[in-house]
């Protein structure tokens, strides 16, 4: 069915990266923005930029960790209210801190399971909370190609919160079915950002292309979308069935 542009969009760590770029594209197509990271300097920075090149739009910022789920609970319904409602929800903060399980590391594993996974549920429940009291809004996921397979080394946390993702987005669509609130899930391989420095794929692409098909993507509101969509969904079936020494050595 076709849907009304989304107008009022809140993007999850906006500070930089992905959540930038959105953020720029976004306001390039006349959308409000509620932008929210724990760097405000930087979002305020951005939101100037914005202003200047799009006078007409509005833009709304605000510190916030997403680790808090009580200042999430706060934060989320007080940018709606300057917005008038909200139309879209990115939940797109996220940390790919990590290393081998039993290496000594884990408190890092911890840290990245903990903000992509119980950050982005607390994401969740503020942004569905609106929603359903609404009836209506969009929330899209920033998931991972990275969640497909059990990966090693630095990938292992990070890909299992980017799995539990899969499976929350999953729920919450189920749980919405035949409602005016539809769940996108985003799985993007990789892009050119400070997450990925000293650790990007042969299959990388620049920050640019990435961000032109994830905003793409999500403008279309599908259940699931891999971005790039090339070369990245076949790449997401072959990795599905090849046997895990195989992917071991891919990945
Ligand atoms: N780049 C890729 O190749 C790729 C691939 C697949 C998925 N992703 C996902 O895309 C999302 C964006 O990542 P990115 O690549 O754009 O990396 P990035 O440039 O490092 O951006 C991460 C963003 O998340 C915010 N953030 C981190 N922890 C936070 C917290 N506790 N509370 C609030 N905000 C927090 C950061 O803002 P502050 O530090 O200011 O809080 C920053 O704005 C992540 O979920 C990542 O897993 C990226």
């Amino acid at each position: 069915m076709p849907h009304p542009p989304r107008q009022r969009i809140l993007i999850t760590g906006a500070s930089s990266g992905l959540g930038a770029g959105m953020a720029r594209r976004f306001a390039a197509r006349g959308r409000d923005l509620a932008l929210v990271a724990r760097r405000l300097d930087l979002l305020d920075a951005l939101r100037g930029e914005l202003l200047a090149a799009h006078p007409g739009i509005r833009v709304v910022t605000a510190e916030l960790d997403v680790d808090d789920a009580a200042a999430v609970d706060e934060v989320v319904p007080a940018l709606a209210r300057d917005l008038g409602g909200l139309d879209r929800f990115v939940a797109n903060a996220g940390i790919g801190k990590g290393a081998s399980v039993g290496t000594g590391q884990g408190w890092a594993n911890r840290a990245t399971l903990f903000t992509n996974v119980l950050g982005t549920h607390a994401q969740c429940e503020a942004a569905v909370t609106l929603f359903r009291e609404q009836g209506h809004g969009h929330l899209v996921l920033i998931s991972s190609v990275a969640s497909i397979r059990g990966m090693r080394g630095t990938r292992t946390a990070y890909g299992a919160s980017k799995a539990a993702l899969n499976a929350l987005a999953e729920g919450i669509r189920s749980d919405l079915l035949g409602t005016g609130i539809r769940v996108t899930t985003v799985l993007p391989g990789y892009i050119e950002t400070d997450l990925n420095v000293g650790r990007r794929g042969p299959l990388t692409v620049d920050l640019d292309t990435g961000v032109d098909a994830l905003v793409a993507a999500i403008e279309r509101e599908p259940v699931r979308a891999y971005v790039p969509e090339w070369p990245w969904r076949p790449v997401a079936g072959l990795l599905r069935a090849l046997p895990l020494p195989l992917v071991r050595r891919l990945t």
